[in-house]
């Protein structure tokens, strides 16, 4: 298995909350496929009616925090301290992301830059 992405739908289901993780053990990082795989769940759920996506990711994660502002995720806050590692007791920042409909629709009708990605 390349990596996984994982979908927590919202009881009213106008809601969701991504996470993702690409497998370490295959090499597979680096080449825009977390990327791709983001964007084609993205675009699933707004296509069904998805009004937000939300996503977090711990501060010092720059790879995921690059990721999501290459999507077009806002970041919409920092939590200092939130989360607390269990096997070295820190405590770290936890980043907040958030991504509406109206604003994958702007960001998909807008051509690809010159590198030939959407959305960097
Ligand atoms: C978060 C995670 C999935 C990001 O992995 P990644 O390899 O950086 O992501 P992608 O597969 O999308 O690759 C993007 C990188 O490939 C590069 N790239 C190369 N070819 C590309 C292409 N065709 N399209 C897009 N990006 C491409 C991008 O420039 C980017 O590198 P950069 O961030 O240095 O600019 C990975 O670090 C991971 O699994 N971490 C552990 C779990 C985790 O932290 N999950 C998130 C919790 S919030």
């Amino acid at each position: 298995m390349a990596g996984d992405l994982g979908v927590n739908l919202h009881d009213n289901r106008l809601r969701a909350d991504i996470g993702y993780t690409l497998a370490l053990a295959l090499a597979l990082h680096g080449q825009g496929y977390a990327t791709e795989a983001v964007r084609a769940v993205l675009g699933h759920l707004f296509r069904r009616g998805i009004h937000r996506v939300s996503a977090e990711c711990d501060a010092r994660n720059t790879c995921s925090a690059r990721l999501l502002a290459r999507v077009g995720f806002d970041l919409e806050g920092r939590r200092p301290e939130f989360t607390r590692n269990m096997n070295t007791g820190e405590w770290t920042d936890t980043l907040l992301y958030g991504l509406l409909s109206s604003s994958w629709r702007r960001l998909s009708a807008s051509p690809p830059d010159a590198s030939g990605l959407q959305h960097r």
